[in-house]
């Protein structure tokens, strides 16, 4: 019964199975390539603002997990050289904020020449909550400790440029995400580290009000790696997407 053309054939069906071409979820919105281009844009402003907003609760069935807030492994800083010198290293690490009252703004799609999405996004606030150790010098001050962090953007903007490519799979077109550049700039970053200096009240108090005043030159090194650590979390998000609906469902030409 179980003999190899058996086993042969599920395997085949069951391949079968899973390449075939899934639909974006029915609440999501779509945008035709055909609509002038102001439209498009602000078409997909909304399409994209309220997909992101519908993934606070995650997907199941595109393998997403919860946006709200987001889970992330680890990040880890290397102490540079220069004002700052200080080793961070962050652990389980949660944003919260990044669907609520999100706006998103000038999206431009190019599908013809090369492949690039870009757009502008805004959030109010975005909580950074890790387990943190810190060891090294802020302008020649020691900064040493480890617990709990939770640093806030406020006035958070982001400037998205996914650098895409198409490929053929099964007779479709479909996109694949390859760079996904992200830089943000808040209008404030409030700092908060508990237990520094081994939860030495005082100084762990005059040090965080020390380093808030100070938050501009200490965000210039977390910048960086918040970036990185957000553009890898959203290309793989992004990919879950585009993989699964070919790019003709999720940008119909007509
Ligand atoms: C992080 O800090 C912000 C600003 O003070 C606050 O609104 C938020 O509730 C804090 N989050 C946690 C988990 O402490």
């Amino acid at each position: 019964m179980w003999n190899m053309s058996t086993i042969k054939f599920f395997l085949v069906v069951i391949s079968l199975t899973t390449v075939i071409a899934a639909e974006l979820p029915k609440n999501w919105e779509v945008c035709s390539r055909s609509l002038p281009e102001e439209e498009f844009s602000k078409c997909l402003d909304k399409a994209a603002r309220d997909a992101v907003v519908s993934l606070a609760g995650g997907l199941k069935s595109f393998k997403i997990f919860p946006v709200e807030p987001l889970l992330v492994d680890s990040v880890k800083i290397g102490g540079s050289q220069g004002s700052v010198n200080l080793k961070q290293e962050y652990k389980n690490i949660k944003l919260y904020g990044l669907t609520k009252d999100l706006e998103i703004h000038n999206h431009h799609l190019e599908l013809d020449n090369g492949c690039l999405l870009t757009s502008d996004s805004f959030n109010p606030q975005v909580d950074f909550v890790a387990d943190y150790r810190l060891d090294g010098k802020v302008l020649l001050l020691p900064v040493k400790g480890s617990g709990k962090s939770n640093v806030t953007m406020y006035g958070l903007k982001s400037h998205n440029e996914l650098a895409c490519e198409k490929y053929e799979k099964n007779g479709e077109t479909y996109l694949k995400i390859k760079k996904y550049s992200v830089t943000f700039s808040p209008d404030k970053v409030k700092l908060n580290f508990d237990n520094l200096f081994d939860g030495d009240k005082v100084i762990g108090t005059q040090l965080n009000t020390f380093m808030n005043e100070n938050a501009d030159l200490l965000f210039k090194e977390l910048q960086g790696p918040y970036e990185e650590t957000f553009s890898q979390v959203f290309t793989k998000l992004s990919n879950e997407v585009f993989s699964r609906v070919p790019m003709d469902k999720i940008f119909p030409p007509k």
